[in-house]
């Protein structure tokens, strides 16, 4: 009888809503606590001592609400990055914005683009909003924006692009951006998610702040989860035109971003020395990563964010076997079949002891085999 009346509610929900398979993040906290983990992109860093005594200041004001509008965040944000102040939503974490734009934006009917080989949270908003998830790029890891505005149809008014992309670690520069960006209806939203901008050099680049002035449809989502070493406090932001925002503002969680967040979001955004070193320590380690792993034999392209993407092509090997045998030793990196990149493993920069050892189990591994 209770299942009876469980399945009546569910056969009510939004078919779309079926099809999702839940977001599995990198290997858990719990199972790699005393392990290495290397899944999930997160920084090798701790927040800073002097930021964490303001965070514990702050403890006893825990009984009371959060500022719902992050006025000393904001302020904080809108002086770093020199843009206006009102023109900047912040969430419990970037994915609470991702989600509030899909809520926003879309809706059943409408179709929103995403690349293939992406960040695997787009398709599940897309189908929580009972929208079409179209996929471009599905024949190449490299984002070609053409393809994107190929797949631009009526019905299309949401498009997601992580810049640089997760899982790829690539990038598509600024002029390319432009080039797509003026070939895309202005009715259609185009999110460009910078979670791993700041680590990019390049020149050609642009974080896409610069383009929400000519772009109104332009929404810019940034985190404090990777370079800034925050990814358990939760907390992210947006900025695009007025118009969105205040649209974004209207059904956001009235308090969605807690109170420590907020100062310590506000703190981080002035240590510009913990982002010179965070940028420091990923040039190198990253490229030590890359020729240690092409040496085994593995495949990897360049990436400009804090992980790297390597094909297994090893003959005696799956990249599901790799990593199950990693996990044996308390290793954890991320297994990318849920990416739909079967025989691909993903591993961030962590520590150099870290990735020294991933680097000595991976040679051990391979040798006695
Ligand atoms: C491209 C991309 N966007 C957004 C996120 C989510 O970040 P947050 O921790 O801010 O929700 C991630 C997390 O891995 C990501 O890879």
């Amino acid at each position: 009888m209770k299942n009876k009346k469980v399945n009546i509610v569910l056969n009510k929900i939004k078919l779309s809503i079926n099809k999702i398979a839940k977001y599995e993040p990198g290997e858990s906290e719990n199972e790699s606590i005393d392990g290495i983990k290397l899944s999930s992109n997160e920084s090798p860093f701790l927040i800073p001592q002097t930021i964490k005594k303001k965070m514990q200041l702050n403890l006893n004001k825990l009984n009371l609400y959060p500022d719902g509008d992050c006025l000393i965040l904001k302020k904080a944000i809108s002086d770093r990055y020199k843009i206006n102040f009102n023109q900047i939503i912040c969430g419990n974490g970037s994915d609470d914005i991702l989600s509030l734009i899909g809520l926003a934006f879309s809706k059943e009917s409408c179709e929103i683009i995403c690349n293939k080989y992406g960040f695997l949270y787009y398709p599940i908003i897309a189908n929580a909003v009972g929208a079409k998830v179209v996929f471009s790029n599905k024949n190449s890891l490299i984002v070609d924006e053409n393809d994107i505005v190929k797949k631009v149809s009526k019905k299309t008014n949401l498009v997601f692009l992580a810049n640089p992309n997760n899982p790829t670690g690539l990038i598509v520069e600024k002029k390319r951006l432009v080039r797509m960006l003026k070939k895309i209806p202005p009715h259609v939203i185009v999110v460009i998610d910078g979670a791993y901008a700041e680590y990019v050099k390049e020149k050609g680049f642009s974080d896409g702040l610069e383009l929400v002035k000519s772009f109104p449809n332009v929404v810019v989502t940034r985190t404090f989860s990777k370079i800034y070493a925050m990814a358990g406090l939760r907390l992210g932001w947006a900025y695009s035109s007025k118009e969105v925002i205040s649209t974004l503002e209207k059904i956001r969680g009235p308090f969605n971003v807690n109170t420590i967040a907020q100062i310590a979001g506000a703190a981080m955004l002035k240590d510009e020395n913990f982002l010179r070193k965070s940028i420091k320590h990923n040039e190198k380690w990253k490229s030590w990563l890359t020729n240690e792993i092409n040496l085994l034999g593995f495949e990897t392209q360049h990436s400009f964010a804090n992980f790297i993407l390597v094909k297994c092509n090893l003959k005696k090997f799956t990249a599901e076997s790799l990593v199950s045998c990693l996990k044996k030793r308390k290793i954890f990196i991320r297994h990318m079949q849920s990416y739909g990149l079967k025989n691909y493993f993903r591993i961030s920069v962590g520590k150099s002891s870290e990735l020294k050892k991933l680097i000595l189990s991976l040679k051990e591994i391979v040798k006695n085999e």
